[in-house]
């Protein structure tokens, strides 16, 4: 570093901005080591109580970037658009290939679940030989040929990321609108996109549990991106109830080709109609927006957007017959149903607490590195709003031993509220906004 770090940090503590050259100085010190994990925990200290105006935001975020490998893909052609989702819903697995079966180019780089949040590439991996740790090379050559890859986030990635993202996550930093900024947006940019559709989930799911802060980062990212070049659109969705009816990897897996295939629960449906209508219209396939939702629409009906999906499956090293028989997947050891004690109207249904419990079945991890159990989760048979009658089923529990179905069983009870009459339907896009 060519700056004294105490004074960098003196000046963020008294909250000044950094100019672009101390920005890059503190990444260096950060991706090299000389800056120690005292004063990284300092700076990051001082960041999220300081904040960052947008410029300095955008100059994290660049030289964040650009602390590693950037995917260079001038030579894919076509226009290069991804999604990324903040706290992640099953919908990546439908929304790439239908946005790719429609002519747009989807480099997907996703992470592994977070906390209570699932991952894309967990759910990926739950297909027998689905291979995730995909070399740039081929990376690069199954966009060229399909139009669509789906790969995990290497180490070569934002390394300044991933040494701040750690110590974020130990000094209660992680909250800060200008970091989380950063983090996402340098791993999205430095997969060489063009374009980007952000959806930030809102409720007791998600990480932004309020529509204000919800709004403040869709803002925050948004403008950024487009600060640096890459347009972007950014909704704000319902998480306050989990999208869809699983929660789990391989089940999550099941419920994606039942909705490639024009079925599948209609929240989900809705979602990735919206997020994938607006990849194709900032890929410019599409130039009315309805021309858009009706071309996603009849991707997902005829058969296109699964078709995709099948070669995507097939050109990483997956087992391609799961497309037809989801049975190949795998089945958990023991599935249990809950029955509803009284009839009614689901008024509530709490998904930080069935994610929770969804971990403990070891859909999730409780500590990093931790091995998943695919097949185990849980399926929401009745969502917010359906009538109930005595003895209907609410959820059906997949876990790998009748110990671990009874626990959760006894958790589920708690996480739903049945009444009387059904309760204020609740919008599922809360905004739009770029
Ligand atoms: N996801 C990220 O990648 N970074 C954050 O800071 C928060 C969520």
């Amino acid at each position: 570093m060519q700056n004294l770090p105490a004074l960098l940090l003196a000046k963020k503590r008294d909250g000044h901005r950094l100019s672009d050259a101390e920005v890059a100085d503190l990444v260096t010190g950060i991706v090299d080591g000389s800056l120690t994990d005292a004063q990284l925990g300092a700076l990051l200290m001082a960041g999220l109580l300081r904040g960052a105006d947008a410029r300095e935001t955008a100059a994290w975020t660049r030289e964040m970037r650009d602390s590693g490998f950037v995917y260079d893909l001038s030579a894919v052609p076509g226009a290069k658009v991804d999604k990324h989702s903040t706290g992640g819903g099953g919908d990546s697995l439908v929304l790439a290939p239908l946005a790719a079966s429609l002519g747009v180019i989807v480099p997907m780089v996703s992470g592994r679940g977070l906390g209570h949040t699932g991952g894309t590439i967990d759910k990926l991996e739950s297909i027998p030989g689905f291979r995730t740790d995909l070399s740039p090379d081929e990376f690069e050559a199954l966009l060229a040929r399909l139009g669509v890859a789906m790969s995990a986030a290497t180490d070569r990635l934002v390394p300044a990321d991933r040494r701040m993202y750690a110590i974020r996550d130990v000094t209660a930093t992680v909250e800060s609108v200008s970091w989380i900024t950063a983090s996402i947006l340098s791993k999205k940019l430095a997969e060489g996109i063009e374009a980007l559709v952000l959806d930030v989930k809102c409720g007791r799911g998600a990480f932004m549990r309020d529509l204000d802060r919800a709004r403040e980062l869709a803002e925050s990212i948004a403008s950024t991106a487009r600060e640096l070049g890459c347009p972007c659109r950014a909704r704000i969705t319902d998480m306050d109830q989990p999208l869809g009816r699983a929660v789990g990897n391989s089940l999550e897996v099941v419920e994606a080709i039942e909705c490639l295939r024009g079925h599948g629960p209609a929240d989900l449906r809705e979602v990735v109609v919206v997020l994938a209508a607006d990849m194709v219209e900032l890929a410019g396939r599409r130039r009315e927006r309805e021309q858009a939702v009706r071309a996603c629409e009849e991707a997902l009906d005829d058969g296109t957007a699964l078709a995709k999906f099948r070669a995507m499956v097939e050109g990483q090293g997956g087992d391609p017959a799961v497309v037809d028989d989801p049975s190949r997947l795998g089945a958990a050891a023991c599935i249990v149903p809950v029955a509803a004690e009284a009839g009614g109207f689901v008024a509530d249904l709490d998904p930080f607490a069935i994610a929770v419990t969804a971990v403990k079945l070891g859909a999730g991890r409780r500590v990093p590195g931790e091995a998943i159990q695919p097949q185990v989760g849980i399926v929401c048979c009745k969502k917010r709003g359906e009538a109930v009658a005595t003895g209907e089923t609410l959820f059906e529990v997949h876990a790998k031993s009748a110990g671990d179905a009874e626990t959760a069983v006894a958790e589920l009870a708690t996480v739903i509220t049945i009444a009387d009459a059904p309760p204020e339907p609740r919008p599922l896009l809360l905004a739009g906004m770029g």
